[in-house]
């Protein structure tokens, strides 16, 4: 509970539980105060009261009438105003529970009880007449301490739920600029310039917010850079390619065709059978070599795109694909509006398509996959393509370790500023790519 509490409840809680403490500590100071005080006035009430009563029992007792001398005694009592009494059995001492505007909760915890009143034996010759009984007059004491009481609760309630109220709202208006904080390390996170504003919050807040957007600024600069970066990088890769299927293509493909030609004539010349017939698998190896270097170079370079559309590119693709493994089907859907995706896109889209159908045949055990490019009009022509490849095969392992082919995939996306992501179906692979139309 306490760590998800949040830093102005902690503080608030922390005070009142301070606050608690200091009233507690002082009620219990008050408490010792008082029971000291009203100890320390009982002795000398003891002491006056036995000193009369000793002398009223010696007045009487030195008497020839007692009776005369007792009576005269308790008539005079009468203007004590109940402050000494006289009766035939000890008086009862629960008159301090009736005392006005003191409520009695507050005496029950006061050592009043005992303190209240003394009582003594009148006695004549070993009998007993009754007994002098003396009341404490502790009232203005005691009334005086429940103000003293009232007046610290008043003083707590109104000082700790005022200080609780300033220091809950105070540090919430003082913490709220952290919010503008969390919004710009959100918007840093997101990849978004920080854009994070200095409410006036207090100084040492303000210095982290100036310093996040300062961040901010530079990692956006940071991700500007290793973007152009990796778009360079991924030309680089194409051009080789294109170098490298260029010379395949000018090299090896006019010396195959070459070949072939010799071996075909070499078929029609020869006039010793055995001879004609090695020319025959010569040419069949041949043939086989230029379907293999075809290949090659269409992986190498995709030639038809920029000339047919990356829409005929991905059906040409896809239909190859199905040719080289005919126990996976695969179903493809694309949207018009491809066709105007720049250059690089439509390589990238392509490469994408070509990496997912060959791992989808290489990992998956899949029997169908689909392949599907859309275009997503974006607002203010800021159209995108969506590229997502699944399959109904093992899907990505656990513990997927990237190879090549995703770590390309997802380095061409990121490179043209897109979002690229794996999924795991629930039975099978996917991958989804958004890119922008226009690169
Ligand atoms: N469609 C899929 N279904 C199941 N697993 C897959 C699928 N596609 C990729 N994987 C897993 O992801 C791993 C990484 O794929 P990636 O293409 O990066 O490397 P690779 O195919 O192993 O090697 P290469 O570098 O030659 O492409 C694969 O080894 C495989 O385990
Ligand atoms: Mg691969």
């Amino acid at each position: 509970m306490w760590s998800s509490m949040t830093l102005r409840k902690r503080i608030a809680m922390l005070l009142g539980a301070l606050l608690a403490g200091v009233f507690l500590a002082t009620m219990a100071g008050l408490w010792i105060a008082n029971e000291e005080d009203i100890t320390a006035e009982r002795e000398p009430f003891e002491r006056q009261s036995a000193q009369v009563a000793a002398s009223l029992n010696a007045v009487i007792n030195a008497s020839n009438n007692p009776d005369r001398v007792l009576n005269a005694f308790v008539a005079s009592l009468e203007t004590s105003s109940g402050a000494i009494t006289f009766q035939t059995d000890r008086a009862t001492n629960d008159v301090w529970r009736k005392m006005p505007r003191v409520p009695s909760w507050f005496l029950q915890l006061l050592p009043l009880q005992e303190h209240w009143s003394r009582s003594y034996p009148v006695e004549v010759g070993g009998r007993t007449l009754g007994y002098l009984t003396f009341f404490q007059d502790l009232y203005p004491d005691v009334y005086e301490k429940w103000l003293t009481f009232l007046t610290v609760v008043v003083i707590f309630l109104v000082f700790g739920t005022g200080s609780l109220v300033i220091i809950y709202f105070g540090l919430g208006t003082m913490l709220r600029p952290l919010g503008s904080l969390e919004e710009g390390l959100e918007a840093i996170g997101r990849g978004a310039l920080p854009g994070a504003h200095i409410r006036h919050g207090p100084p040492e807040i303000n210095r982290l917010i100036e310093k996040t957007n300062e961040i901010g600024v530079a990692m956006s600069g940071l991700r500007r850079e290793n973007n152009e970066l990796l778009r360079s990088m991924v030309a680089l890769q194409d051009r080789e390619r294109d170098e490298v299927s260029r010379d395949l293509h000018d090299e090896l493909g006019p010396m195959l065709f070459g070949l072939r030609a010799n071996a075909i004539s070499l078929q029609q010349t020869a006039s010793i059978e055995g001879c004609r017939n090695r020319a025959v698998e010569m040419e069949n190896s041949i043939a086989a070599l230029q379907g293999a270097h075809r290949q090659i170079l269409d992986r190498l370079r995709p030639m038809e795109i920029r000339e047919v559309g990356l829409t005929r590119s991905i059906a040409e693709l896809v239909e190859r694909s199905a040719n080289v493994d005919p126990s996976l089907r695969i179903s493809l859907n694309t949207q018009p509006g491809l066709d105007k995706a720049a250059e690089a896109v439509s390589r990238t889209v392509y490469r994408l398509v070509q990496e997912a159908i060959l791992n989808i045949q290489r990992h998956s055990h899949a029997t169908e996959a689909e392949v599907s490019v859309a275009v997503n009009p974006g607002t203010s022509g800021s159209d995108t393509i969506l590229v997502s490849i699944s399959d109904n095969g093992v899907g990505f392992p656990d513990d997927l370790s990237v190879g090549r082919g995703l770590s390309g995939m997802s380095e061409r996306v990121k490179a043209l500023g897109g979002k690229f992501a794996l999924h795991r179906n629930a039975t099978g692979a996917r991958i989804t790519c958004e890119l922008p139309l226009a690169g």
